[in-house]
């Protein structure tokens, strides 16, 4: 796409040149422009692995009292939220060698989706469990176990603390 404009604007500056002094000037300045716009590629701010973590874990926490609380709308959305987050992960970290077996979390929030829909809460709540599991399996898969998510409780928290 960048190309595309950078082609174009090229081609705009051909038409326009009147000699091959100012045709060479421009080629010189959209040489730069391209030059700058790849460091400013380069050096684009991309999310570390533990802050996409973060993300998802206060959404997990947000799903859960939301979906206890009936409120379905809001539900779907942290849903929704959370499948953002996990494709994040995908395409920024792609190389990264600790997101191996991270496939495993999407069946578990389409299978929330369909209870969401239902208003199932009942069955929200045994799904949810299966969730917060599939997250510390791949936690255990990824040499960090000791990162342990669980179902909030009343403290209204979603990770154990305590060894
Ligand atoms: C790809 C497998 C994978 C899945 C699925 C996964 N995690 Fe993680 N998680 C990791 C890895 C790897 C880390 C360590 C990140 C780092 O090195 O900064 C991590 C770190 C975390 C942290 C610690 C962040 C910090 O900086 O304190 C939390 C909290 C967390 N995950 C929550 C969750 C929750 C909640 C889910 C499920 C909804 C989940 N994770 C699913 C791999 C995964």
């Amino acid at each position: 796409m960048k190309f595309k404009i950078i082609f174009t604007l090229l081609l705009t500056a051909l038409i326009s040149c009147q000699s091959n002094n100012e045709l060479v000037e421009k080629v010189e300045e959209l040489t730069q422009k391209i030059e700058t716009l790849e460091t400013e590629k380069d050096n684009a701010y991309k999310p570390g692995l533990g802050m996409l973590m973060n993300a998802i874990q206060v959404h997990h926490l947000k799903l859960w009292k939301s979906g206890i609380n009936e409120n379905w709308e809001l539900a779907n959305f942290e849903l929704h939220e959370l499948e953002e987050r996990f494709e994040d992960i995908e395409r920024y970290k792609e190389n990264s060698s600790n997101i191996k077996s991270i496939k495993m979390i999407y069946p578990q929030l389409e299978d929330l989706e369909k209870l969401v829909k239902e208003k199932n809460k009942e069955e929200f709540i045994k799904e949810y469990e299966l969730l917060t599991a599939t997250c510390n399996s791949c936690h255990q898969i990824n040499d960090h176990p000791f990162i342990k998510i669980k179902v909030p409780n009343t403290d209204s928290e979603n990770q154990v603390f305590e060894q």
